[in-house]
């Protein structure tokens, strides 16, 4: 995927975020399928089957539902294609969306909660990038 179309989806991503942000939900009630379906199912699809070839799939993936830190990792920090959502996305937002596909699709993976993330996130904070969102 070019870098501008990777870009783009995060002003997308960021837009939709605000927008939701409207609605001022409070932090513990984050709707992790609305998250998915707005932050990550442009790739891997509504239904986590992903694109063959492009975007792995999420449904069935022994990664998604196995350790969290493997998964929350992926999310805050991306790889390759995966952009990283660490300036976008709050710990509860990634705990809600990542709960949702570790149990959507016949998927069986424990909820992870927001202490999770919040403590991956400070193992490995960079210079904060000046974030699309002000947080
Ligand atoms: C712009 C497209 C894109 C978006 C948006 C995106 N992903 Fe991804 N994702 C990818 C790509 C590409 C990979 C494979 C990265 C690699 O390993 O090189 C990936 C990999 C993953 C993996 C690892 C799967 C495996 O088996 O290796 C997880 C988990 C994941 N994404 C979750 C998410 C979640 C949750 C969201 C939404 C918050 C999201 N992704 C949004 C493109 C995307």
């Amino acid at each position: 995927m070019r870098p501008e179309a990777v870009v783009t989806m995060r002003r997308t991503l960021a837009l939709a975020l605000a927008l939701a942000g409207l609605c001022a939900q409070p932090a513990a009630a984050v709707d992790g399928q609305r998250l998915y379906q707005e932050a990550c199912a442009a790739c891997h699809r509504p239904n986590g089957a992903g694109i063959p070839g492009a975007f792995p799939t999420l449904a069935k993936s022994k990664f998604v539902q196995g350790d969290p830190k493997e998964p929350i990792g992926r999310v805050l920090h991306g790889r390759g294609g995966m952009p990283s959502f660490q300036n976008d996305l709050t710990d509860a937002d990634i705990a809600a969306v990542l709960t949702y596909v570790r149990a959507a699709w016949g998927n069986a993976g424990k909820p992870v909660t927001p202490a999770q993330v919040k403590v991956l996130r400070g193992l490995k904070r960079e210079t904060p990038k000046a974030g699309i969102l002000a947080h």
